[in-house]
C-alpha cells in the first residue's frame, strides 16, 4: 500500500514481533527497485522471547538488501513503545531528547483494553492522548513520529471506525493523517483464526498531512488465502461525512451494502424529528444487587434483559434463565425504572450466530402487566420523554429496525457486534406516516424476515 518513498527511508516497526512486517517492506523495496537506496529500520518489541527471532529476520533483511544494492541498518529496542515514546514526545517537560522522525511506519500493534488508571493510559496522557485500547495508543504515537508526508500502513481491528469511545482517537487521526486506502476483511474468523481473535480487521494506508483526499479506494476480501479482492473508489465524503460530529468511518463493501446506503440516504427523518429518544437501559444490575430478585414477588416489578426477547415480544418472567426477573420498586430503585407503556427494545450486544446485528423487540404492557418496569443496561430502549410510544409507531419502528436494509446499512460501518444508543441516534428514519403505515401492516410481530422486508420495502417505495 505504500506510495513513493524517499531514497533513504527511516522505517518504524512498533510491536515488531519476529519482524515479518519489516521483512515484507524490505522485500517490496528490493523487488520494485523504485529508487530506495537505504533503509534504516527501528524496531520496538517488549517480548524478550521473540527478540532472537527478530534479530535473525533483520539479518536476513540485511542480506536481501545487500543483493539488491540497498543499504540496510537496524536498531532493535527491547522496550515498552508506549512508555518510552510518550516520555520522549513529552520531552519539553522532561528534558529528554525528542524522538526520531520517520518516513514510514508499518504496524500490527497489540490489541488490549487499557483501563483509565493503567500505566499505559498515564503515559499516553502525558502527550494528550486519551484512548481505551493499546492499538489506538500505538497508532496515536506513531502518527506523532512521522515527518510531514510520512506514511503509515497498519493492520488493526476496525472498532476504531465507529465505536463511540474511539471518537477522540478518530478526531486525532483524521486531523493529522490523510486516509488514502482501506482494506477490510469481511470474515471475522479468517484473518486471525489461529489466535481465535474474533475481531474484524482493516488495513489502512495513511499519510501525515491535513488534506483528506477527494476519493478513497476501499477494498475487501474474506481473509482466506487466495481469495479475490474487490476494490471500489468512493468519494471521501461518503466514508467520513463532512458534518458528522462523531467522525464515523463508514466502510461500504458489497453491492447490497451500497444499495442499503442509497435507501437510507433517501430517508429524511431523525429520531429527534420523530419526537423519539433512544437510551441505554438504566438498571446496572451489579450496582443494585440487593434489589434484584430471581422471581417476581410482592413489591417488585419486571426487570428485563436480552434473554427475555422472544419472537418479537417480551417473554416474562423467564424463570429458567440465569438472570433475575424482578427488581424491588422502592425509593432507591425508582430513579432507574420507567413507567409502563409500549417500548421498543434493542439488544446492545448480539452474538455472531445471530443473523442480524440489530435485534428489536416490543415491550407490550398488555402482555406484561405492571406499573413500572426496569430495562437492564444491556438493552437500548426507544421512548417518548421517558414514557412509552404510540403503538402503531412502535410497531412500525420494530419492522424498520429489524429489516435487512437497516441491518446491511449498519454492517457497513459497524465492524463489531455492539449496537450503541449513539449508533441508533445517528441513523436516518422514515417519516411518522410511513412508520405508522408499516405498523398497521404488521398483523403479528412473530413473522419471517421475508415478511418484515416485504412490509418495509413496500412502504419505503410507496413514499417515493
Ligand atoms: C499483534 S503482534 C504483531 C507482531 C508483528 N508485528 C507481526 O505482525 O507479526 C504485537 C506485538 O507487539 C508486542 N508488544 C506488546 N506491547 C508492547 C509494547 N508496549 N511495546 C512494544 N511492543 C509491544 C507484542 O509482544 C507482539 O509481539
Amino acid at each position: 500500500m505504500f506510495g513513493p518513498l524517499p531514497r533513504t527511508v527511516r522505517l518504524l516497526d512498533a510491536g515488531a514481533g519476529a519482524g515479518s512486517l519489516t521483512a515484507a517492506f524490505v522485500s517490496r523495496c528490493c523487488e520494485k527497485g523504485d529508487g530506495v537506496r537505504a533503509i534504516e529500520a527501528t524496531l520496538y518489541e517488549l517480548d524478550g522471547e521473540i527478540l532472537d527471532a527478530l534479530a535473525e529476520t533483520m539479518r536476513e533483511c540485511e542480506h536481501r538488501c545487500a543483493d539488491a544494492g540497498i543499504r540496510f541498518t537496524f536498531a532493535i529496542h527491547s522496550a515498552d513503545f508506549i512508555q518510552e515514546m510518550s516520555l520522549r514526545l513529552a520531552g519539553d517537560l522532561f528534558g529528554t531528547p525528542q524522538p526520531h522522525s520517520f518516513d514510514a511506519a508499518i504496524a500490527n500493534p497489540p490489541y488490549r483494553k487499557i483501563s483509565t488508571d493503567s500505566a499505559e493510559r498515564r503515559a499516553l496522557r502525558l502527550i494528550g492522548v486519551e484512548t481505551s485500547n493499546l492499538y489506538t495508543g500505538f497508532i496515536a504515537i506513531i502518527q506523532r513520529l512521522l515527518v510531514p508526508g510520512g506514511q503509515l500502513v497498519g493492520i488493526t481491528p476496525r472498532s476504531f471506525c465507529n465505536g463511540p469511545y474511539f471518537r477522540p482517537f478518530r478526531e486525532d487521526f483524521l486531523s493529522q493523517l490523510e486516509l488514502r486506502r482501506l482494506h477490510v476483511f469481511e470474515s471475522r474468523q479468517a484473518a486471525f483464526r489461529d489466535d481465535s481473535v474474533l475481531q474484524e480487521n482493516v488495513i489502512f494506508h495513511a499519510v501525515k498531512g491535513r488534506n483528506q483526499p477527494n476519493e478513497l479506494t476501499i477494498s475487501s476480501s474474506s481473509g482466506e488465502h487466495g481469495d479475490d479482492i474487490t476494490a471500489t473508489v468512493f468519494p471521501f465524503a461518503d466514508i467520513v461525512h463532512p458534518r458528522d460530529p462523531e467522525k464515523f468511518i463508514h466502510i461500504p463493501s458489497t453491492a447490497s451494502h451500497a444499495k442499503a446506503k442509497e435507501t437510507m440516504d433517501g430517508l429524511r427523518s431523525s429520531l429527534a424529528s420523530l419526537g423519539i429518544t433512544v437510551s441505554t437501559g438504566r438498571v446496572v444490575d451489579f450496582r443494585l444487587k440487593n434489589a434484584l430478585r430471581k422471581e417476581p414477588e410482592s413489591g417488585t416489578v419486571p426487570l428485563l434483559y436480552p434473554c427475555h426477547f422472544n419472537g418479537g415480544t417480551v417473554h416474562w418472567p423467564k424463570l429458567e434463565a440465569r438472570k433475575p426477573n424482578a427488581i424491588l420498586d422502592n425509593d432507591e430503585t425508582r430513579p432507574w425504572l420507567v413507567p409502563s407503556g409500549v417500548y421498543l427494545l434493542t439488544k446492545r450486544f448480539t452474538s455472531k450466530e445471530e443473523h442480524r446485528r440489530l435485534v428489536a423487540c416490543l415491550f407490550d404492557p398488555d402482555q406484561v402487566k405492571t406499573k413500572w418496569v426496569g430495562f437492564e443496561n444491556h438493552l437500548n430502549y426507544f421512548h417518548t420523554c421517558g414514557h412509552g410510544l404510540e403503538r402503531t409507531l412502535a410497531v412500525g419502528l420494530y419492522a424498520f429496525l429489524n429489516s435487512t436494509v437497516v441491518d446491511q446499512y449498519f454492517r457497513r460501518f459497524s465492524g463489531h457486534t455492539q449496537v450503541n444508543a449513539t449508533d441508533l441516534r445517528t441513523l436516518t428514519y422514515p417519516d411518522r406516516d410511513t412508520l405508522q403505515a408499516m405498523g398497521r401492516d404488521m398483523k403479528s410481530l412473530d413473522v419471517s424476515q421475508d415478511e418484515i422486508d416485504q412490509t418495509v420495502t413496500k412502504h419505503l417505495h410507496a413514499r417515493r
